[in-house]
């Protein structure tokens, strides 16, 4: 019996992900590479340990990943950049690449720049104002911050408050675009609004910010979800036109939300577990969340469970159970029968609870140094 039976096509693009996602067809369809096992032992010897994301290959594909490593090694210049669009509250499946972010800001001591679309999210959803987005931009900053960042060393941009910093070379990016190229990429229309056409030169601009604050070229790696490709395709396409090196990039995969399918989405929030959900509320998600369970208990001790389907399951590969070892543990006792679901259900509350009372700490002693993380 699957649960997902009634499939959805595919799509994966920066402003809609739908669908089952196949990850090997997406490396096929974006052209990008496969995460392979020469490039886990390389980052492995500079952070010292493979982080869960990568051993579980959350972290599945990359481009120029080799190049970014072989100018570590020869001791150039090398940096990071991500971002988010601050249209609500976040949740976990946003933190996931933001602790893969801090873990290679240590492992390669790199300056990171933090991008926040409070401008896109403004502009791409009719119900939000720019008092919406900033007011989210300012709490999102805190969960980033939250997340043991470096602040001598990151520098998070809010395009609505800091575009002195990027416009000049946004209009540099801007001029070697070609509005056909915008609307085959993103898909948009003559009914768009026009403020749109010009954003995508404003998110590649932070590609070669370092480069031009340093006065020197530096290699850049972007960590984020695959949705975001589409932007670094055009971004690769104009870099050395303007003297930059191509960003290059790992992609994750999405945090399935709780519900049947598809992945978390704040648009769903009883699927969704947001870093500022109490505690209590968050644990409840859990036990409503959809499993690879049998219908009865006593169907589940004959026949077991499918972790394959199972969301609870899930989120302990992603992100509670480090532990390979007790992952594969929990595995076998679900197919086995011997675990029902309620039990894990609540094992994994009781960790998702213990989890958001410390980030919730984290997260509000932020609030004294939000102002260092800001780009100057
Ligand atoms: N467009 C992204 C979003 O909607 C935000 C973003 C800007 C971003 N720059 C980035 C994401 C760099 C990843 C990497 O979430």
């Amino acid at each position: 019996m699957s649960g997902r039976d009634l499939k959805e096509e595919m799509v994966v693009t920066p402003w809609r992900v739908s669908g089952e996602v196949d990850y090997g067809k997406l490396i096929e369809q974006f052209g990008t590479q496969p995460i392979t096992e020469e490039l886990l032992k390389r980052l492995k010897k500079h952070a010292g340990y493979l982080h869960i994301q990568l051993k579980r290959q959350i972290f599945f594909s990359h481009r120029d990943l080799d190049w970014w490593l072989d100018m570590y090694e020869a001791e150039k210049p090398v940096g990071l950049y991500t971002g988010r669009g601050p249209s609500g509250p976040v949740h976990l499946g946003h933190l996931l690449p933001w602790f893969f972010t801090k873990y290679l800001q240590d492992a390669f001591n790199a300056h990171l720049y933090f991008q926040m679309t409070d401008d896109e999210k403004f502009l791409i959803h009719d119900n939000l104002t720019l008092e919406d987005t900033t007011g989210y931009m300012y709490e999102n900053t805190l969960d980033l911050i939250a997340c043991g960042l470096d602040a001598e060393k990151t520098h998070v941009i809010s395009d609505v408050n800091h575009i002195s910093h990027l416009y000049r070379l946004s209009l540099q990016v801007g001029k070697l675009v070609t509005y056909s190229t915008i609307k085959a990429i993103f898909g948009l229309s003559d009914s768009d609004n026009i403020g749109i056409i010009f954003f995508p030169a404003i998110q590649a601009t932070p590609c070669f910010i370092q480069s031009v604050r340093e006065k020197r070229n530096v290699a850049v790696l972007i960590p984020a979800a695959i949705d975001q490709d589409p932007y670094w395709r055009m971004t690769r396409d104009i870099a050395e036109k303007l003297g930059f090196y191509k960003p290059a990039q790992m992609h994750a995969k999405f945090l399935p939300g709780l519900g049947r399918r598809g992945k978390m989405s704040a648009s769903m929030p009883e699927t969704a577990i947001f870093t500022v959900d109490p505690p209590e509320v968050a644990a409840k998600k859990i036990m409503t969340a959809y499993t690879g369970g049998r219908p009865t208990v006593r169907e589940q001790k004959e026949h077991g469970g499918d972790p394959s389907i199972c969301t609870v399951y899930a989120y302990c590969y992603y992100l509670f159970e480090e532990d390979d070892k007790k992952l594969t543990e929990l595995e076998r006792e679900c197919r086995a029968g011997t675990i029902i679901c309620g039990d894990c259900k609540a094992r994994l509350a009781e960790k998702v609870k213990r989890f958001l009372i410390e980030f919730q700490e984290k997260r509000e002693k932020a609030r004294d140094i939000v102002d260092q993380f800001f780009i100057k």
